[in-house]
C-alpha cells in the first residue's frame, strides 16, 4: 500500500478518504482535517484565547497538540475530581504533556471546592456520572469566564458526536437535536464551547497520538459503567465498514439540512436563564444552581 500523498508506504488506509498515507503525510492530513472543521464553522479565529479541556485521554491531549501547532493560543484546563490514584494519574499525565510541549496549565482541585467525587458520590441518591459532568461543565465555564477566555474546547471526536446524534435521533429529542453541533456560541454567561476534532475518527485520532508520542497511561474512571454509547458506536463502526464515509456524510447532513429543522422551533422556546443568588453562575432553576445544590448536599446542609 502506496501513500496517496508521496508513494512512500502508507501505514494507515483511510477508505472514507479514498486515501491512505505514510506517517508524515499522515500527520498533514490529520491536522488540515482539524483545520478544516474549525473553518467550517467558524469556531475560533487566530488570537482568540482557547482553553482546553484536558482529561488525561489521548483524545484531550491530541486536541490541544493539534491546535498549539496550527497557532492557537491555547491553555490547558484539568479538573482533578479527587478519585484517590485515578485523578492522580490523570492529572500527572496532563502536567507532564503540558511541561513537555510549552503550553500553560490550569489545574481546579475538586478536593478544595468541596467536591471531590467520592464525597459527592457518598452524599447523593443519583448516578455519580451526571453530578460529575454538571461539575466538570461548571468549572469549565467559570475558568473560561474568570480567566478572560474566548471559547472552551473539548476533545470530542467524530464517533463522539455521531453516537450522541443517533442517541438524540432514537429519542426524537428536539432541544438536544437543536443544540447539538460542533459550536455552542457564547450565550448569557456562558463561554462559547467548541469541539474541533469533530471531522475526525477515534481511530485517526487514535494513530494521531501514536505517532506524535502522545503518553497513553491513562485509566479510564473507576465509576464509569463503560465506554459511553458503546452499543451505537459499534453498530457505526459496522455500517462505516460497509459504506466507507457514511459517518461524516450523516453529520456534515445534518449540521446542513438536519439541525435547521428543529432549531426554528426550538429557538422560540428559550429556557429563562437568571445567575445563581450564590455564585453568579447562570441557571434556569429558578433558585440556586445544581453545583451549588451538589455543595449543600455535600456540607449536609
Ligand atoms: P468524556 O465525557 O470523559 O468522554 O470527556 C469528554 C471531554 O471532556 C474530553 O475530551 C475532555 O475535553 C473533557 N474532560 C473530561 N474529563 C475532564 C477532566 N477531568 N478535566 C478536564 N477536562 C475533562
Ligand atoms: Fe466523573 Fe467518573 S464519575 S469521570
Ligand atoms: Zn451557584
Amino acid at each position: 500500500m502506496k501513500c496517496t500523498r508521496c508513494k512512500a508506504t502508507a501505514i494507515i488506509d483511510l477508505p472514507s478518504h479514498n486515501s491512505a498515507f505514510c506517517p508524515e503525510c499522515f500527520i498533514k492530513f490529520f491536522e488540515k482535517q482539524v483545520q478544516k472543521g474549525i473553518d467550517q464553522h467558524k469556531l475560533i479565529e487566530k488570537g482568540e484565547k482557547v482553553l482546553a479541556a484536558l482529561s488525561g485521554g489521548k483524545d484531550s491531549l491530541a486536541l490541544l497538540l493539534v491546535l498549539s501547532r496550527l497557532g492557537y493560543d491555547v491553555t490547558g484546563l484539568h479538573i482533578d475530581l479527587g478519585i484517590g490514584t485515578s485523578s492522580e494519574k490523570a492529572r500527572a499525565v496532563c502536567e507532564r504533556f503540558c511541561k513537555k510541549h510549552g503550553v500553560p496549565l490550569i489545574v481546579k482541585e475538586m478536593e478544595k471546592e468541596g467536591l471531590a467525587i467520592p464525597k459527592v458520590k457518598e452524599r447523593l441518591n443519583r448516578p455519580i456520572c451526571s453530578a460529575c459532568g454538571k461539575i466538570k461543565r461548571y468549572y469549565f465555564n467559570q475558568t473560561a469566564r474568570e480567566l478572560g477566555f474566548d471559547a472552551l474546547a473539548t476533545g470530542h471526536n467524530l464517533d463522539d458526536e455521531i453516537a450522541r446524534l443517533t442517541s438524540n435521533t432514537l429519542r426524537w429529542d428536539r432541544a438536544y437535536l437543536s443544540d447539538q453541533g460542533p459550536i455552542l456560541p457564547d450565550d448569557e454567561g456562558f463561554r462559547k464551547k467548541i469541539k474541533p476534532l469533530w471531522r475526525v475518527t477515534e481511530y485517526e485520532t487514535a494513530h494521531y497520538a501514536f505517532l506524535m508520542d502522545i503518553e497513553n497511561h491513562y485509566a479510564p474512571c473507576p465509576y464509569s459503567t463503560g465506554a459511553t454509547f458503546s452499543v451505537l458506536k459499534s453498530v457505526w463502526t459496522d455500517l462505516e465498514l460497509a459504506m466507507p464515509g457514511r459517518k461524516i456524510d450523516f453529520y456534515q447532513g445534518f449540521l446542513e439540512r438536519g439541525k435547521p429543522a428543529f432549531t426554528v422551533e426550538e429557538e422560540k422556546k428559550g429556557k429563562e436563564l437568571r445567575p445563581c443568588p450564590n455564585c453568579g453562575y447562570p441557571t434556569s432553576s429558578g433558585d440556586i444552581c445544581g453545583v451549588c445544590r451538589i455543595k449543600l448536599a455535600v456540607s449536609g446542609q
